[in-house]
């Protein structure tokens, strides 16, 4: 049997990220393969915790506690979820990983490139993923959905500024763009369908459907 690979969703939010990670989880199970599916911030009791503390818009994090606590959160998801299951040889599919760290408390905020991954080094072994999907969609596209779905009730991350969530999109881009070998950009737009289909022709070479 191939071991199992471990994938992630990036991009900002309202791109759709949740829906296409479902849609590869459904396809990948019809394929008959073990999948985990999960998120972060959360995945575990302890890591979903720190999520609601994360979220919360009672507090007011600073940049240092945002980052310490990202890590903190995805250092109990590894060790008692994702890591566990690709030592069994699963699929893992995870909605955000360390690449949101990297674009939301480098790009968008105070701490450096380094410094995000040396805290992953520390907290989770420094895993990375095999293959990252990063959704991009237009801002227009981007606005309607999160108005559909969040309404006036952003959360604390999701709350901040225009300028901070351009930030972030433009450094989820330089991440890609310097590694291509792990990133696969995807364009957000159209059905749910058509953007499942993008998806699983990057995958092709994985599942051992490629042409
Ligand atoms: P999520 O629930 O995935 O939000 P959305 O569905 O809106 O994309 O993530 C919650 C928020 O946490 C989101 O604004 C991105 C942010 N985040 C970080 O700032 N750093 C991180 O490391 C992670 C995993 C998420």
């Amino acid at each position: 049997m191939n071991p199992g690979s471990f994938i992630t969703f990036e991009g900002g939010e309202g791109v759709g990220k949740s829906t296409q990670a479902a849609l590869l989880v459904e396809a990948l199970r019809a394929r008959g393969l073990q999948v985990v599916q999960t998120r972060e911030p959360g995945g575990t009791k302890g890591a979903e915790a720190i999520r609601a503390l994360l979220l919360d818009k009672q507090f007011e994090w600073g940049a240092r506690a945002e980052a310490l606590l990202f890590a903190a959160a995805r250092s109990d998801h590894v060790e008692n979820l994702i890591g566990p299951a690709l030592d069994r040889g699963e699929w893992v599919v995870c909605d955000r990983f360390i690449d949101s760290s990297r674009a939301y408390q480098a790009g968008g905020g105070e701490w450096s490139d380094d410094a995000i991954l040396s805290l992953h080094t520390l907290g989770s072994h420094a895993l990375m993923p095999d293959l990252t999907f990063l959704l991009q969609a237009g801002s227009a596209d981007i606005a309607a959905r999160l108005r559909e779905r969040d309404g006036d009730d952003a959360d604390r991350i999701g709350g901040k500024s225009a300028a901070y969530h351009a930030r972030v999109a433009e450094h989820f881009r330089r991440l890609a763009t310097v590694d291509p070998e792990r990133f696969v950009i995807i364009d957000a737009a159209g059905t749910p369908e058509e953007v499942h289909g993008r998806i699983m022709r990057a995958m092709a070479p994985l599942i051992g459907e490629g042409g």
